[in-house]
């Protein structure tokens, strides 16, 4: 199943991708993850998505598309996907059909995840992510043991450099005024759902689940 995650920043597209590779092995395809690497390893990428990542702008299509289109020719990408924070733009979304048309390939479901603006900037402000293995905690949803150590692998708990509030309501305003739209591009062509993300995880999840399985 190829399937998109929509959804505003911290509506819980990283979270659910989490319960889903546990549940079906599907790829993740993040590409927040991606390009935080690349900042992380200082590669020529990482060097010129920093300064769109840190002001909470997106980084250019032309650049994002790249990434995604190899990342869908590799091998494990075959059987199917999750594509959490891609597609963000009319261009980006048009590329992927394309893309995947090519290759007598379609979006079978593009899941909206819907979260209230004050509940989305609390979350934010309280994620922690593993350096490490990558998993996602709250300290008010879901706290760790030790708010630096990753209950998960030992590794340390880091806070996103976009996670300060001034930073989160600019992402939501480029959220409000790139990305919104793509719900009713999905919507035209019959494979969205919009779920309700403002409750616990299992049960957004079991939601999830119904739509994937059927
Ligand atoms: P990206 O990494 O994609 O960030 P985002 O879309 O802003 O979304 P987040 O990762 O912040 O939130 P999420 O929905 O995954 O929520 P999470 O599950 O972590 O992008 C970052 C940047 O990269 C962009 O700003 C841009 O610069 C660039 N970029 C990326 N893709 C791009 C593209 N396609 N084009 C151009 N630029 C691009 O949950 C959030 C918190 O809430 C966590 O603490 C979690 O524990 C908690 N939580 C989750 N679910 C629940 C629940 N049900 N109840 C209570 N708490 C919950
Ligand atoms: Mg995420």
């Amino acid at each position: 199943m190829n399937i998109v995650l929509l959804g505003a920043p911290g509506a819980g597209k990283g979270t659910q991708a989490e319960k889903m590779i546990e549940a079906w092995g599907l790829p993740h395809i993040s590409t927040g993850d991606i390009l935080r690497k690349a900042v992380a390893d200082g590669t020529p990428l990482g060097i010129q998505a920093k300064q769109f990542m840190d002001a909470g702008e997106l980084v250019p299509d032309v650049v994002v598309i790249g990434l995604v289109k190899s990342r869908l020719d590799e091998p494990d990408a075959e059987k199917g996907f999750i594509l959490d924070g891609f597609p963000r733009t009319d261009g980006q979304a048009e590329a992927l059909d394309h893309e995947l048309g090519a290759a007598d390939r379609a979006i079978d479901a593009a899941i909206s995840i819907d979260v209230d603006r004050d509940v989305i900037v609390r979350r934010l402000t309280s994620r922690r992510t593993c350096r490490s293995c990558g998993k996602i905690y709250s300290l008010i949803a879901d706290p760790p043991a030790d708010p630096n150590v990753c209950d998960a692998c030992g590794g340390e708990l880091y806070q996103r450099d976009d996670d300060t509030e001034a930073t989160v309501r600019n992402r939501l305003a480029v959220y409000d005024r790139s990305t919104a739209p793509l719900v009713e591009y999905y919507r035209s062509k019959g494979v969205l759902h919009v779920i309700d993300g403002d409750r616990p995880v299992d049960e957004v999840f079991a939601d999830v689940r119904r739509i994937v399985e059927g």
